[in-house]
């Protein structure tokens, strides 16, 4: 009895000391990155997948300028505390209706210089928190389906310019309550019955859209609108 009430204090020294090392290091931090309790920073580390540490208390993980071209599904489930997630200049193809599926209070996501072909309407089904979402330069992307952002209702900032975009639904910009800046230059829109219906939202809502943005009369390419 006595001799353990006296030996214990030590080892709970030890073991604080061992919790503190640990946190300094911040538990689970991948070699190719650097943590600190709520940022996970993987920049330009030659990731060819997601790293296999990204502490659980995350709320801010930038994986730019890396080479990874899959997003598993449910990989990054268990980081149910993130904020912002920056995916840009990857070599990302899809999006799986499940890779983002449990990331409910992202607030900023950045899926820039991949090689995105479509968005789905699953695409950022259950990214209902998202207010910034930049899916820029991404030059095989070709399709946005209409229902894309339907979920999304608190988006303020949508940037799909520099893109291989001829058409979006505008209905899909209009159901949007908090909408502030709309990028779409850079696109090679055609202008057809369809095209007519995005081109008078844009002229609604210029100050919406910044940049000048050039709608192309199949025949007379090169005509822009405004
Ligand atoms: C992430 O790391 C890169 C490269 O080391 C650095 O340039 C960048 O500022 C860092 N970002 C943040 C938010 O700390
Ligand atoms: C990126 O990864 C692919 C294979 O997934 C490879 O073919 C390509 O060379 C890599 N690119 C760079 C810049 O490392
Ligand atoms: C207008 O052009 C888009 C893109 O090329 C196409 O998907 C759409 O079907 C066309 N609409 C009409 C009415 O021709």
């Amino acid at each position: 009895m006595d001799e353990w009430s006296t030996v214990r204090p030590v080892w709970l020294k030890l073991l604080s000391v061992c919790l503190l090392v640990r946190a300094a290091g911040v538990a689970g931090c991948s070699s190719e990155c650097s943590c600190t309790q709520f940022l996970t920073n993987c920049t330009g580390s030659h990731l060819r997948q997601l790293p296999a540490g990204i502490p659980f208390s995350t709320q801010q993980l930038i994986l730019s300028d890396n080479n990874i071209s899959i997003l598993p599904p449910l990989t990054l489930n268990y980081l149910d505390g993130l904020l912002y997630l920056d995916f840009s200049s990857n070599s990302l193809t899809e999006i799986s209706h499940s890779s983002l599926l449990n990331l409910k209070i992202l607030v900023y996501l950045d899926l820039s210089r991949n090689q995105l072909r479509r968005i789905t309407h699953l695409s950022f089904r259950y990214l209902t928190g998202l207010v910034v979402l930049k899916a820029s330069r991404n030059k095989e992307l070709n399709f946005i389906d209409n229902r894309a952002f339907s979920t999304n209702q608190k988006l303020q900032e949508l940037d799909i310019s520099d893109n291989g975009l001829t058409f979006i639904d505008a209905s899909m910009l209009e159901t949007l309550p908090h909408l502030r800046s709309v990028r779409l230059s850079g696109n090679p829109w055609t202008c057809n019955c369809s095209t007519q219906y995005l081109s008078n939202w844009m002229r609604k809502n210029r100050k919406l859209v910044p940049g000048r943005v050039s709608i192309y009369y199949m025949l007379l390419s090169g005509k822009s609108l405004f």
